[in-house]
Formats: C-alpha cells, structure tokens, sequence
C-alpha cells in the first residue's frame, strides 16, 4: 500500500511534492516506501499546484515540513523561501524545501547534488580510489547547455574544485555563467575541436538526443576520445548516442537516471536526518517505470 494508514497521527510529519502534472511523479511511491522501512512517521503527498505562492500562503500548515519541488515551480518555490542555500540561490531554482522548527522555510537545491554525487562515486570507481577528497578536484569539467541543469553542473563541479569550461548554442549565456565559475566559454563548433588535454570530463545538459531525436549527438565520436568520463542529464533513453559512443571511446558513461536516483538519497537524508535505504529506493524506483 502507499500510505502507511496505521502510523497516521498528530506526531506524523507532511511531505509532499509540488509540481504540475504530478499524477506521473513516482516520488510518492519512493518516500512513503523508505520512509516505513526506516520506521520514520511521515508521509508524503502528490500536490497538485497552480500557484507556488498561494499554496503556501494558504494550505501549508506547521504540520508539512518538507517539499520536493519539480516542473514548472522550482523557479517560484525559490521565492517563496525565507531563506536559500547560496547555490541554489546561483541557480535560481530550488528543488527541496524543509520548514525548520522555528517555522522558517529553508530552500536548497539537490538535483546538482545528486549529479555531481553520481559523477564522483563513478569516477573513484574508474580511478580506484576512496576517501574525502573530490575525484573532480582538479579537473577539466566541460558542460554542454547553459539553463537550469548547466547551471547546476558548472556550480557544482566548480564547488568541487574542477576547472570548468561551458559549451553553449548561446554563446552570450555560456560567458555569462563561465564568468561566474572562474571558467571559460566557448560555442559548440569550438566544443568538436576542443581537447587542451585528455581525461576531461563532460556533461550534456541540453536536450540533444532526448526522445524521439535519439539519433542525435551534441558531440561526435572523434571528440570524445579526449573524456574519461561523460555524464548525460537526458534519462529517456537511458542510454544516449552519447553515452554509447563514449563508452566505444574507452569514457566511463554516467546516466541521467542516476542523477534522479542521487538526489532522492540527498533529499530523503535532509527529510529524516536518517541515512537513505540506498538500496529500497532504488528498487523501488526499477519496480515503478
Ligand atoms: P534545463 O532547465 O533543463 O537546463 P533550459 O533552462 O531550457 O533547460 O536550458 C536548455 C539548454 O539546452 C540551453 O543551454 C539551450 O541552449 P540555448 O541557451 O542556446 O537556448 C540548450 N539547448 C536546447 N536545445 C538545443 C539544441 N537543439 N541544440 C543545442 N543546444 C540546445
């Protein structure tokens, strides 16, 4: 069952995910699901919301205590925050909210956690190594797009210590976020020729080569020799042209899947104060798409 109707009383903690459509979201089926495993008294929502604003205003008692945020209000949750987490306040987005105990409403955005997180774990898996410190420490770090996700990445991997470099259709939008990283711009043309060294890193955050255009590449095959890994935000296909000719290259692929699959562990932690049921949540999620 998705509700653990039996544990429900004034004790139990509201959650939700706010979001238009929703019906889709396959969050509720995740957190109620780790949330019982773990014995923690929550549950959590699909919230159907027009407007971010006049929700929160006027349906969100003491009793909600954390928000997932997702398509199209990660932009207006942000304005309805007392207080933001500095990156996602870069950003512009949020993707969680957590009402504190004082009742101030906390924004933080995960999603690039969740990214980066994935694109770390895969790398010290690739280098053979453990321990504190950032596998992207260092690094050459190219990122593909300029919006919401290459805002994220090009945060992310910059607070990780990697040198990054973004590569955008608009050019103007690619200086613009490379000046706030320390890094540098350039087009897409340039991106094809681009190899001041090899095992870089990259990270497509455009929508070339989503579904149904999966036959298209933001790279060709003769670029990617020069990556050692590649990370695609696009999830539908799993497996990009991307992805699958940067594999053929000899670059570790990481999926779009696992940024989702990243930032539930990140947001289910900041829920509970509790470590993620790593594995559950991961079931749960192959059981449901
Ligand atoms: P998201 O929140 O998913 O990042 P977005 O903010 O709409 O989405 O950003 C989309 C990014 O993909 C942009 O960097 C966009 O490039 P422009 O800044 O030039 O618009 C990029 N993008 C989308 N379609 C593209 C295409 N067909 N070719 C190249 N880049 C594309």
């Amino acid at each position: 069952e998705l509700y653990n109707f039996r544990q429900i009383g004034a004790d139990t903690k509201v959650h939700g995910v706010i979001g238009n459509p929703i019906g889709h979201s396959k969050s509720p089926h995740l957190y109620n699901g780790a949330f019982k495993s773990v014995n923690f008294n929550g549950i959590y929502l699909p919230l159907l919301v027009d407007s971010v604003a006049r929700f929160i205003s006027t349906f969100s008692s003491p009793d909600f205590v954390g928000y997932s945020y997702t398509i199209p209000h990660k932009e207006d949750g942000l304005k309805c925050c007392d207080e933001v987490d500095p990156i996602a306040q870069a950003i512009g987005a949020i993707s969680c909210m957590i009402r504190r105990p004082d009742g101030k409403l906390m924004g933080y955005n995960v999603d690039y956690l969740g990214a980066i997180a994935a694109i770390e774990e895969a790398l010290r898996v690739r280098e053979g190594i453990n321990g504190e410190a950032s596998p992207l420490a260092g690094k050459l770090f190219v990122v593909i797009g300029a919006g919401g996700a290459g805002k994220a990445l090009a945060y992310g991997s910059y607070e990780k210590g990697a040198r990054v470099v973004v590569a955008n259709r608009t050019y103007d939008k690619a200086k613009e976020l490379a000046s706030k990283v320390g890094g540098k711009a350039i087009t897409l043309e340039e991106l094809e020729n681009f190899h001041p060294e090899d095992g870089m890193i990259l990270a497509n955050t455009t929508s070339v080569g989503m579904k149904p255009n999966i036959d298209r590449t933001p790279l060709t095959k003769k670029a990617l020799s020069h990556y050692s890994l590649v990370f695609d935000a696009i999830y539908t296909p799993k497996l990009t042209r991307l992805l699958k000719e940067a594999q053929e290259c000899g670059a570790t692929p990481v999926y779009g899947t696992e940024m989702f699959i990243n930032q539930a562990f990140v947001q289910f932690e900041r829920f509970t104060g509790m470590p993620a049921p790593k594995q559950l949540i991961r079931d749960t999620l192959a059981k449901n798409t």
